[in-house]
């Protein structure tokens, strides 16, 4: 899919003002610093169009994003991030939670991990949560210029071989480095097919 137009729409914290319109949308979500707001640049080859930041907690709003006029890109806050105060962190928490539960326009998650760590109990806890929920999700592995072939190759089986005790299938997953542009295509990709399906399920 062609990058043909991206605009920013609206940022908030209350997801019943989030655009009314039923375009299919994706939205982003991992711990803090994850690198969310740099792969939403990368996909729409912008350089800022998400705000992005070396320390954690960059992101506070659900941010929606026009992509082609036809589709929704949303950048959310971080969840884990410590220096964040107790009561800022149960507010995101309760509007994040809010707009996982209430968008029906949500085609699918994707949840962020660095692909340079082993997996973390709140990633893996998150996922439970959205499958408890009936929230289709796939995985984003990000940062994979940070290290070689054989370690990706590593870490992606390792992260595999602990969600296979939680789930029967592995989630799709997409390896991606928003600084070296890798993953660029096949997310797009995924995102085109599933907006077509969307389509082809509406009439
Ligand atoms: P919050 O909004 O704070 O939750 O963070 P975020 O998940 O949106 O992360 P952001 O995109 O702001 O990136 C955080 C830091 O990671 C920045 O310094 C980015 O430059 C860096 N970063 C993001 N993606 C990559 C990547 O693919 N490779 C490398 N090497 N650095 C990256
Ligand atoms: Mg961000």
């Amino acid at each position: 899919m062609k990058i043909k137009s991206a605009e920013f729409v609206v940022s908030n914290s209350d997801v019943a003002k989030c655009p009314k319109s039923r375009l299919p949308e994706y939205a982003f979500i991992g711990r803090s610093n994850v690198g969310k707001s740099s792969l939403i640049n990368m996909l729409t080859n912008r350089k800022s169009l998400a705000k992005t930041s070396g320390k954690p907690g960059k992101t506070q709003l659900i941010n929606h994003f026009l992509i082609n006029k036809n589709w929704h890109l949303v950048d959310l806050p971080g969840y884990g991030y410590a220096r964040v105060s107790k009561s800022s962190k149960k507010v995101f928490q309760k509007f994040i939670t809010q707009y996982f539960a209430l968008r029906e326009q949500l085609v699918t998650a994707f949840v962020l991990v660095d692909i340079r760590h082993k997996p973390q109990p709140i990633d893996l806890e998150f996922m439970q949560w959205l499958g408890e929920h009936g929230i289709p999700f796939s995985i984003i592995f990000t940062k994979a210029d940070k290290l070689k072939p054989n370690a990706i190759e590593k870490h992606t089986m390792d992260y595999k071989s602990i969600l296979l005790e939680f789930w029967e299938d592995m989630p799709n997953y997409f390896i991606t480095s928003s600084s070296k542009n890798i993953g660029k295509e096949q997310l797009l990709t995924y995102i085109d097919s599933l907006n077509n399906n969307m389509l082809i399920s509406n009439d």
